[in-house]
């Protein structure tokens, strides 16, 4: 059966764990003659219908690192930009490569790839979610605190988006404690919400950032305006003043608490230069991270049983 990433739950516990075990040894070997090429002589689209830095880079360099060739398509540059449908597109790609990178607007764009496609489809970002960045969040929580995610408390503030979602998620698929602080009007999905905590997600919703912050242990926020909503920024900025993550609000977390997101980063609106900049920022971390963890979940998605080291 084909599998998909298309959010976290996509991934059992366990295996969400191997891969991130996996990622954790391919960073150790990088750049040695130990690192494998499990998806040599394989291709990889990566679909581009909105812009994208970290995800481009780490996506071409990892699925290089892999053995396997990149091809990146930026959609306005193709007939998927003209309307072709994209049923049509996932027919012709799997066709040609072994498995598509795509970032969309519409999550159900995604699940219609998915469906069409005989080959694994990962989500490189939808209005959503956006999975594969949460692999890269929880490596750079193990980094800090140790492998086992459950003892974590984190403190999401700001808009319930498609990166609040995965924490969601991740947070029913992980075991850490998870409290957004969301203003009104900018709250999570609550069916997003129903199904993490039907499967024992430990997630709060709340209004006021100071309720998410005490006691923290990670503290994360994205931007206010996400891509597409660019004519809202104005109006958002309006409705998420106090919601800066500056040095009074880490305060308020764990002494030894880390600061993360996604990037990219608005200093002075979502996040101060002093926090971002400062001693518990993980930021940098976390964008390397990106690399590690994708490499595991291709590795797992398309080699072979038994090409692959480490997990099963
Ligand atoms: N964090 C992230 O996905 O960054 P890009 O939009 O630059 O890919
Ligand atoms: N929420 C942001 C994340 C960017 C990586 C967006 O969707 O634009």
């Amino acid at each position: 059966m084909t599998r998909h990433f298309l959010t976290i739950s996509d991934l059992s516990r366990d295996e969400l764990f191997g891969v991130l075990d996996r990622a954790a040894e391919l960073k150790a070997v990088r750049g040695t003659s130990a690192h494998p090429e499990p998806l040599r002589g394989k291709s990889i689209a990566i679909v581009f219908e909105k812009a994208s830095t970290r995800t481009r880079l780490s996506f071409e360099v990892g699925i290089h690192e892999l053995g396997a060739q990149p091809v990146t398509l930026i959609s306005k540059d193709t007939q998927l930009g003209r309307g072709e449908p994209i049923e049509d597109t996932a027919r012709m790609l799997s066709r040609y490569v072994h498995g598509v990178v795509y970032r969309t607007f519409g999550h159900e764009r995604l699940e219609a790839l998915a469906r069409a496609a005989t080959i694994p489809v990962v989500n490189g970002l939808s209005d959503k979610f956006h999975p594969v960045q949460l692999l890269a969040d929880m490596m750079t929580i193990r980094q800090s605190f140790g492998p086992s995610l459950e003892g974590a408390r984190v403190a999401w503030v700001g808009d319930g988006n498609n990166m609040a979602h995965s924490w969601i998620v991740s947070s029913a698929i992980a075991g850490f404690e998870l409290v957004l602080a969301c203003p009104p009007g900018y709250q999570p999905d609550p069916g997003v919400l129903s199904d993490a905590r039907s499967r024992g997600a430990r997630v709060e919703v709340v209004e006021r950032p100071e309720e998410a912050l005490d006691g923290a242990t990670v503290v994360t926020t994205d931007v206010w305006a996400s891509m597409g909503q660019e004519a809202e920024a104005a109006e958002r900025e309006r409705a998420f003043a106090g919601f800066i993550i500056d040095d009074a609000a880490m305060k308020r977390a764990h002494r030894d608490a880390i600061f993360l997101h996604c990037l990219p980063a608005h200093r002075g609106e979502e996040v101060s230069a002093s926090v971002i900049d400062g001693p518990r920022s993980r930021v940098w971390d976390e964008a390397e991270n990106r690399l590690h963890t994708q490499k595991a979940l291709l590795e797992w998605l398309l080699a072979q049983p038994r090409e692959v080291a480490g997990f099963g």
